[in-house]
């Protein structure tokens, strides 16, 4: 079965065909990042305007990469929920409208759902069958094994880590296309976290990768980082301390998250190290910070970020001992320092942690199998902040 799959939740354009919801045949994510990266963030009526003109030669590029033309797609997928109000629309209006006119099935899928599907796609768009990256072993405080490497797709029950510019949840999957939440963050998500981080540290948008770098000692270039401050543009070589700056886990209840306090801990502790008072402005902060200050920042926030994620799995794990596997999901998963600390989870291929076609064709294609009808293309609506249990 060939489902074509659509994304446009937030800033990416994005469609993919994929075989029996694991093999990709064509994946085609158009970014909007070099736009946001002006602004240092997503602005939602700019972000539908580029949807709006990506859209269809996305959508012609994935059947064209695929060898596909209408005939061969037995379904359309589209993510009609959560996310941008008027991305989701450019989205799902040109899925409807497809659907219509090709009279196919259409199937509208859950982002977070998609992401956590990710992990089911093989890894090579040419059909080979890799495994999903993981290694070593996880194990909770209950010491029990979770499933051996050589499984190809995750088994149940499982726990899935959804890391997100807009989501931190801990999901509890019995089964296909079941989900409990059983942690939640009470403010920000550990992306958005990411994001904030680097704007304090003046690194550019995305916060996630260009924080990852900087832990490593790499600060984008002047090329990337456009009007980067001289004392960030030299060519010395950085070796970062991720103990330079002892950073605060947050003291939330049970399997829960809060990244807001983290956030404000950096933003003290940059305070404190270039010696301003909390009233000095924040954006004025990375003026005073120096190379090497940044990177240490950078890793330091970094480790405590990956840490606190660590630390609720782990929790997970002992209250759930009967848990199989433990799946990542969402842009965050992309972190390579997160990879290293959760060795045996498994993680989509890092081009497909990110926001792309290929996971709703994956998700629609796992929900075909347990039964779901399609929806109306006449009347298919979408939920900016709908949760994954409704
Ligand atoms: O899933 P995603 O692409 O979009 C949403 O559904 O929100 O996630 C985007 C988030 C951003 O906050 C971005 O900074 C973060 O994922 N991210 C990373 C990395 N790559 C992307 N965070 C940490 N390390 C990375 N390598
Ligand atoms: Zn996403």
């Amino acid at each position: 079965m060939r489902i074509l799959g659509i994304e446009t939740s937030c800033d990416e354009t994005a469609a993919s065909v994929v075989e029996d919801g694991v093999k990709i045949l064509s994946n085609v994510v158009v970014s909007q990042i070099d736009i946001f990266a002006e602004y240092g963030g997503v602005i939602p009526e700019v972000a539908a305007r580029s949807h709006l003109e990506a859209m269809m030669p996305v959508i012609d590029k994935a059947l064209d990469d695929a060898g596909c033309n209408w005939d061969d797609i037995d379904a359309i997928a589209v993510t009609h929920a959560p996310g941008l109000l008027g991305s989701l629309l450019i989205g799902t209006l040109t899925a409807r409208t497809l659907a219509i006119l090709h009279n196919k099935p259409l199937y509208a899928v859950h982002h977070l759902k998609s992401h956590v599907y990710a992990n089911w796609l093989h890894q090579s768009s040419k059909g080979k069958q890799g495994t999903p990256c993981h290694s070593g072993t996880l194990q909770g405080r209950s010491g029990q094994s979770l499933c051996p490497a050589e499984h190809i797709a995750p088994c149940f029950p499982l726990l899935a880590l959804v890391v997100s510019g807009g989501h931190t949840q801990i999901l509890y999957m019995p089964g296909h296309n079941q989900f409990e939440i059983i942690g939640t963050t009470h403010d920000d998500a550990v992306g958005e976290c990411f994001d904030k981080v680097a704007k304090i540290l003046g690194l550019p948008y995305p916060g996630g990768p260009s924080i990852a770098k900087a832990a490593e000692g790499i600060i984008c270039s002047s090329d990337t980082l456009k009007g980067a401050r001289p004392s960030l543009q030299s060519s010395e070589h950085i070796i970062p301390s991720s103990n330079r700056y002892k950073l605060p886990h947050p003291k939330v209840e049970g399997l829960d998250f809060s990244f807001s306090g983290l956030k404000t801990a950096v933003l003290r502790a940059v305070q404190k190290e270039v010696g301003v008072p909390i009233s000095y402005p924040s954006h004025k902060l990375k003026d005073l910070l120096s190379r090497q200050q940044v990177c240490d920042f950078a890793a330091s926030f970094q480790k405590t970020a990956v840490e606190i994620l660590c630390e609720k799995i782990e929790m997970a794990l002992t209250k759930y001992p009967e848990t199989k596997s433990v799946v990542v999901a969402g842009g965050v998963s992309a972190n390579e320092e997160l990879r290293g600390a959760l060795k045996d989870a498994y993680f989509p291929a890092p081009s497909l942690s990110g926001d792309n076609g290929a996971m709703v064709a994956a998700a629609a294609y796992y929900e075909i199998q347990s039964g779901a009808n399609p929806t109306n293309p006449y009347s298919l609506n979408i939920y900016p902040r709908i949760s994954i249990e409704k």
